[in-house]
């Protein structure tokens, strides 16, 4: 997992939720969420402590709003929907495996994202578990309480995934490896070394049975190997890459649409669907009445299915 998660919440993490409440703010913008999520989100945070209280008011504030379209009027509009547009999709990959059989849901470098909560709630039947590292998932997890979102087929784990591999820490929680589970990865594996993906995608194997499933977003690369944002230009991929060192969360692995099914396939996964920006406009945006509407994808989505060790 990433180098060393800090001893406060993520800022990423605190951020990718914050954007949700600003997108819900936006009347036009706010049906592409899964339903319900930014409300939940903004419980999640408000009761976490992990942001002050201002901070989550003024995502809602028709100044923050106008802020962040003048900033991608600056550096590319669309950018601000991308995430809304990620998190349906991840909301809808989990509800088809569910509807598939799929009994387990583990959602990994959780942030705050309501997603393993939601579904939990949703599904009194599935066995919802989120894992993050011990400085975000206990306000995350105050949060959940606070928020009055608790269930009890909910947990969130505590744990710093670069210590203790994902077999360990599941265990604890009586996460069974016999179950058909869908597992999400959403906006983690950048921050991750190449070795530390590998070593991932080995130990979600570990965890579920064959037919399983993994959703999970990532970065395209560049010539030398390096994480690449796809939307944007050379100056300011180079410039966020650098805030996002500062932040101490820098981003580490990439890989290009094209590669991903034979890197999947050595890591005994098939690829299920890879979704084109056209295609997630089409299922996200279109019916909406935003087919029109900029969107800058900074990554792709991938879905995969464990194959069985002979498959
Ligand atoms: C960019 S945030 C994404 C949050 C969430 N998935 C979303 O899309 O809203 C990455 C998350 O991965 C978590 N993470 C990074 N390294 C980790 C580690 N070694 N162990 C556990 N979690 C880790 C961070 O704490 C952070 O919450």
């Amino acid at each position: 997992m990433s180098l060393m998660p800090s001893e406060r919440p993520s800022r990423t993490a605190t951020k990718i939720a914050g954007f949700m409440l600003l997108l819900d703010s936006v009347p036009r913008l706010a049906p592409v969420l899964p339903p319900g999520a930014a409300v939940e989100a903004e419980a999640i945070l408000r009761a976490s402590g992990a942001v002050p209280r201002l901070h989550v008011e003024l995502q809602r504030t028709r100044l923050t709003v106008r802020f962040y379209e003048a900033t991608e009027r600056l550096l590319g509009q669309g950018q601000l929907l991308w995430f809304g547009v990620r998190k349906r999709w991840m909301r809808e990959v989990v509800e088809q495996a569910i509807a598939e059989g799929a009994r387990q849901v583990l959602v990994v470098g959780a942030g705050f994202d309501p997603l393993a909560v939601s579904v939990a709630r949703r599904h009194p039947d599935v066995t919802c578990v989120e894992v993050d590292a011990p400085a975000t998932a206990e306000p995350k997890r105050a949060g959940i309480q606070g928020g009055g979102l608790a269930c009890p087929n909910h947990v969130v784990l505590a744990a710093d995934l670069a210590k203790k591999p994902l077999e360990a820490v599941l265990g604890a929680a009586g996460w069974r490896v016999d179950v058909r589970s869908v597992v999400v990865a959403e906006g983690l594996l950048m921050y991750l070394a190449p070795a530390q993906v590998s070593a991932f995608l080995a130990q979600v194997r570990a965890c579920t049975s064959p037919g399983s499933r993994l959703a999970f977003s990532s970065m395209d690369s560049d010539e030398e190997g390096q994480p690449r944002l796809l939307f944007a230009g050379r100056l300011l991929g180079r410039a966020i890459r650098s805030a996002l060192r500062l932040a101490g969360e820098p981003l580490r692995w990439g890989i290009a649409p094209s590669a991903v099914p034979p890197f999947l396939t050595t890591a005994g996964y098939r690829v299920l669907d890879q979704p084109t920006p056209r295609m997630l406009r089409e299922r996200f945006l279109t019916p909406h009445g935003l087919a029109e509407e900029p969107l800058a994808p900074y990554e792709h989505l991938v879905l995969a299915e464990v194959r069985d060790s002979a498959g």
